[in-house]
């Protein structure tokens, strides 16, 4: 039994983990968000009503949970604001359960605009990024230089900071994007405008957290994006700009690494990858597009296709070492319910030799092609099911057989969108 569990994606990102961090939050008290920023889009569907959180914990559609935006997160207050307010006016947010720290870092409108033209200018080396400003917010804070959400509760040193960030930045924008810059004046009040409605939340949320700790209250961290964007671990430099992994989740919210229990991973049952860089497995053609749309493979915070291809045993197994990984979530199964056969990847091959060890520099990623064994499909509708024992056998033995190569044992199956479509096999809060 665990009391302090994180969840982190294990592939690339839109694994599923909005659906599962809703569902443990049942048994948590505290959830919590520790990188990234709204570049995430965590999808969370309660009775046939489809939420997308991009800063929110996934955990706010729970009455009197605790949901913490944490000290690693990068925060558009106009982002949260507007999640503020959908809930608002759905009946949902109360006002009393959402924190934020002080320490995060804020996305500033010159952050977009550096995001989307730094893409733009590097033509066909794009990373494909969301254009959040999220890579120039985490630079500016390894800079020394980046405006906390803290600052907002300080006027002068909020004005102060920005007069000499805007120096800077619109030094650059005039100069060498050959763009009009940003007004001091402009930025500063909407920014304090928004303060207003937000200040209540800022605090102390290392602390918070702490506190409920000692009281034994049950906390889920929650990760954004995946193992394989990690700034360090993942296929660079077609990455995000923080640490995805679960080592990131004491550092992002203020707390001692011994204090993480177990760390669970989501992958879905096949792979997909939304922007650019290396993908082995990847499906091009006919064969792609039907996975596409049966998997509504299309991002959830900038609606763009994702890529889509076969389930990676290397890149789990990586992800399993990376992350410790205690627990997996196997999400989408019921995506591959109509397919006649299914591949997995066992290995690469590169000039005749081959590795089974996965390789994240993206040059050498991107030589490789992958070794596959083949799976005979299952054809039966699996969307209804919640016992493991009740799905096809050969649903079974495939599962099984990602759980062999993985390493790690799966704790849950999702076989549909909606909550209750879950095969639950341990849950880690109660066994
Ligand atoms: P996240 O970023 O990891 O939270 O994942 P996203 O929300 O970006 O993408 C996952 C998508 O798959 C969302 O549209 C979910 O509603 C959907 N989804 C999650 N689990 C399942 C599942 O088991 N089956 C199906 N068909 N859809 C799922
Ligand atoms: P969730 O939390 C999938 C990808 C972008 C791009 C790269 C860098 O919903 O799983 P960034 O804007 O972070 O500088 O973009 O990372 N990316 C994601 N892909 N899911 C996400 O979040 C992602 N967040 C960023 O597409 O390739
Ligand atoms: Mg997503």
């Amino acid at each position: 039994m665990a009391k302090n569990i994180v969840i982190v994606g294990a592939q690339w990102g839109d694994e599923g983990k909005g659906k599962i961090v809703d569902i443990l939050t049942k048994n948590a008290d505290v959830v919590v968000r520790f990188q990234g920023g709204n570049n995430a889009g965590h999808t969370v569907i309660v009775n046939e009503e489809k939420f997308v959180f991009h800063l929110m914990p996934s955990g706010i559609l729970h009455k009197n949970k605790d949901c913490v935006i944490g000290d690693g997160v990068v925060v558009d207050p106009v982002v949260l604001i507007n999640e503020i307010e959908v809930l608002e006016e759905k009946g949902i947010f109360n006002g009393k359960n959402l924190h934020i720290s002080k320490k995060a870092h804020l996305i500033m409108p010159y952050h977009r605009r550096l995001d989307v033209s730094r893409e733009r200018l590097k033509g066909k080396e794009k990373i494909g990024t969301t254009g959040r400003g999220i890579g120039p917010a985490y630079e500016d804070k390894a800079a020394r230089i980046g405006i906390r959400c803290g600052d907002l509760l300080d006027e002068t040193l909020f004005r102060e900071k920005l007069k000499r960030n805007l120096t800077e930045k619109n030094h650059y924008i005039q100069n060498v994007l050959h763009q009009v810059g940003f007004e001091i004046h402009e930025i500063y009040h909407s920014y304090m405008a928004m303060a207003e409605k937000i200040a209540p939340f800022i605090k102390d949320t290392s602390e918070l957290i702490y506190t409920a700790m000692n009281e034994k209250k049950k906390i889920l961290f929650e990760g954004a994006q995946g193992t394989l964007l990690d700034i360090d671990h993942g296929t660079y430099p077609y990455v995000t700009s923080s640490n995805t992994t679960a080592g990131a989740a004491p550092v992002g919210s203020g707390i001692g690494p011994s204090r993480i229990d177990k760390a669970i991973g989501i992958t879905k049952a096949y792979t997909t990858r939304v922007g650019e860089g290396p993908f082995p497995t990847e499906l091009g053609g006919k064969e792609a597009e039907r996975l596409r749309e049966h998997g509504g493979e299309y991002g959830a915070t900038t609606g763009r296709p994702r890529r889509v291809g076969w389930f990676d045993a290397l890149a789990i197994r990586y992800a399993a070492r990376i992350n410790g990984l205690d627990g997996l979530v196997i999400t989408k199964l019921d995506v591959l319910d109509n397919l006649k056969k299914l591949k997995v990847c066992i290995g690469y091959k590169y000039k005749g030799k081959k590795t089974t060890t996965f390789p994240t520099d993206a040059q050498q990623l991107d030589k490789y092609t992958p070794v596959y064994e083949v799976h005979e499909g299952w054809l039966e509708d699996t969307t209804k099911i919640k016992k493991f024992e009740k799905l096809p056998k050969k649903a079974q033995k495939y599962i099984r057989r990602l759980e062999e190569l993985s390493g790690v044992p799966a704790i849950m199956i999702s076989v549909g969108a909606a909550r209750d479509d879950l095969i639950l096999i341990k849950n880690p809060f109660t066994r």
